[in-house]
């Protein structure tokens, strides 16, 4: 048998005059949305024959449905079948019925929403939310509803699934419908029916079910063959992130991507979103050579009327409506990670095809996703909805998510272990940020350092509480001081009593301490000093933030590696013992983590020696990097 994707390639086109619909479903594990999808694959034939034997004999052996087929495992079983490696776009399964074709994405968990907004199937027309009759509308029904919504989703169907196992209640089915009819009132979906369903047994997919005769409504496949959605990507403003440019040989020089929205056509005008640079689109090549137009959707590759400076990440786009360019903006986020969204952290976030360094700048609030109502918040924990403010490290071009969702939405990757940890939705760019300009100042770091015979620098202490980080800094700024060096330190204690006392301990609060320490250190890395900044500074994601604010060689990270044990032992400040003894919260070391530095500059074994060996062999260090020269 060909490969998967050959066949659903062959299959598509062979159906290519009929419309399609593309959508997605939402439901919890036990909602049923495998049974259903798999139902859908199953009753309108696009099985394998030898899928369909595996399955029969699968659901023998673990099924839960008796001696029916158990539909879920075969949605279960291309899932195994992706994991090995066959070929398949996992996200998507396609099929089609004599009015018209399908394809429905597919992937379980969170992973759904990050996946269709990361891979731009926010495009989907429409949103099938399964409910299990016997629940009734859960918490995770609304949030569902409310991401869909967000996503611009206009089109819903709520399956209201497992009738059958309410004895086929039409006041069971009213309630539930009244009730999320009430709830999604202000979502602005522009058609939602509700169907009572068994995928199991099929009632109501296919064919009207005897089983309901109270429902007069369509099953849930004509609903799907006959609602109307326009593809409205078509008519929004042409925009085409780039992903390469492609340069064969110097007389060929074309941009290349998948058009986002929109269309073009050879004779446009475009604009490149960030330098504003103009130009004219000379040719639209494919692999099957030049071809009039190309629509959102379409892989192509531009060449131009004039040599302009594009590359990776840069968006194409009509010149006569621009995306908007800036490096703060409001969004909507969707948080999807254990770990919590901290203001102030720096995250990575991929919109369309450029990855920048971005950061929280303020959560204006979040949503509770039953009651609608703003909540205020200082992190927002996993699942949580949120309005925040964020800013960019460099400028970045978009849309706002209402008006191009291809151009609008992002993703928020976790830079130390690269996973996806947010989705989100730009509301609108901030245009007071791009009014706010950086003041090019006459007398420079250069010339300051230079009147002091000095090289600046951050020495960063890390460490436990107790683990003589001040100390050992107190000894190394007391020799720098002797041998002439302009020095200040920047102590956790001191700082706390001042810049930021408005700060307590929690992590969201540490991320910010940090932010502002290193923020203070490279003011005074400017004034030409070297500073000794001594605090636990316990996650390595701030950490790499300072040292990323600062020139490579202006940052020297200082482990000050110390033991639990040993550090608790001596408690300076008795904070140890109280930690212990549950009267101090998220105490480092006992109830809040301390992250290792994976490599500092200068790893202290700290444990057993004198504070003034310790001290001695940092200035060692600088005088043998020239530091000190
Ligand atoms: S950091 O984690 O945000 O970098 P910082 O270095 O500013 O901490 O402050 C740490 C000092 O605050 C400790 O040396 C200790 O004296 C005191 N302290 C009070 N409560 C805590 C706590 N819960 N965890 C750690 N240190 C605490």
């Amino acid at each position: 048998m060909p490969a998967e994707a050959t066949v659903v390639a062959d299959y598509l086109s062979a159906q290519e005059n009929k419309s399609l619909l593309r959508f997605l479903t939402c439901g919890s594990v036990d909602d049923g949305k495998s049974t259903l999808i798999g139902r859908l694959l199953y009753d309108t034939k696009l099985l394998f024959e030898d899928q369909l034997a595996a399955l029969s004999n699968d659901s023998r052996k673990h099924g839960t449905a008796g001696d029916d087929l158990d539909f879920a495992l075969l949605v279960d079983g291309l899932a195994a079948e992706r994991e090995q490696g066959i070929t398949i776009d996992v996200a998507y399964r396609f099929f089609a019925t004599d009015k018209r074709k399908f394809i429905v994405a597919d992937t379980p968990g969170h992973e759904q929403y990050t996946r269709n907004m990361a891979t731009g199937a926010s495009n989907s027309d429409l949103a099938v939310i399964l409910v299990d009759a016997r629940q009734g509308i859960l918490t995770q029904t609304r949030r569902h509803s409310f991401i869909v919504s967000l996503l611009g989703i206009r089109h819903v169907v709520l399956a209201v699934n497992k009738i059958d196992l309410v004895d086929f209640s039409q006041k069971v089915f009213d309630d539930i419908v009244a009730a999320y009819r009430e709830f999604s009132a202000g979502f602005g979906f522009e058609s939602l029916i509700a169907v009572p369903l068994s995928a199991r047994y099929g009632d109501n997919m296919l064919e009207r079910s005897p089983r309901t005769p109270w429902y007069d409504g369509p099953t849930l496949v004509e609903h799907l063959e006959s609602v109307p959605v326009a593809d409205d990507a078509l008519v929004r403003p042409f925009r085409m992130p780039v992903q390469w440019v492609n340069r064969p040989n110097l007389d060929f020089r074309g941009f290349s991507g998948t058009v986002a929205s929109g269309s073009v056509r050879p004779g446009d005008a475009i604009v490149v979103a960030g330098s504003g640079r103009t130009s004219k689109v000379k040719a639209i090549v494919t692999k099957d050579g030049v071809q009039p137009r190309a629509e959102a959707g379409e892989a192509v590759t531009l060449t131009l009327e004039d040599e302009v400076d594009i590359s990776r990440g840069d968006i194409i786009a009509a010149a006569a409506a621009r995306p908007e360019v800036s490096d703060q903006f409001a969004a909507h986020l969707i948080w999807m990670h254990d770990d919590a969204l901290l203001p102030g952290r720096p995250y990575l976030i991929k919109i369309g095809t450029r990855t920048v360094s971005a950061s929280v700048t303020e959560i204006k609030h979040k949503v509770d996703v039953n009651s609608f109502q703003k909540l205020a918040a200082k992190q927002l924990a996993l699942n949580e909805v949120g309005v925040v403010n964020l800013a960019t490290q460099q400028p970045i071009a978009f849309d706002p998510f209402a008006d191009v969702p291809q151009t609008g939405a992002f993703i928020i990757i976790d830079r130390m272990s690269n996973l996806t940890v947010g989705a989100g939705m730009i509301d609108f760019g901030l245009r007071r940020a791009t009014n706010v300009h950086w003041q090019a100042l006459e007398v420079d770091k250069a010339s300051r350092a230079a009147m002091k015979l000095q090289k600046p620098v951050v020495l960063w202490f890390t460490g436990l509480s107790g683990s003589g980080k001040s100390m050992v800094a107190n000894l190394v700024e007391k020799k720098l001081n002797a041998l002439g060096r302009h020095t200040y330190l920047l102590d956790g204690d001191n700082v706390r009593h001042g810049l930021n006392k408005d700060l307590g301990f929690t992590a969201a609060d540490r991320v910010e301490n940090i932010r502002r320490v290193g923020e203070t250190a490279k003011l005074f890395v400017d004034a030409g000093l070297i500073v000794l900044t001594s605090f636990i500074s316990p996650f390595r994601a701030e950490r790499q933030m300072a040292r990323e604010i600062l020139e490579p060689d202006e940052f020297v990270e200082i482990f000050v590696d110390t033991p639990l044990d040993v550090a608790e032992r001596r408690d300076p400040k008795g904070l140890y013992a109280r930690a212990r003894r549950g009267e101090i919260k998220n105490f480092t070391g006992i109830d809040s983590p301390y992250e290792v530095p994976a490599s500092p500059e200068i790893h202290l074994a700290a444990g057993e020696r004198a504070p003034e060996v310790l001290a001695d062999e940092i200035v060692a260090y600088l005088q043998r990097l020239g530091y000190l020269a």
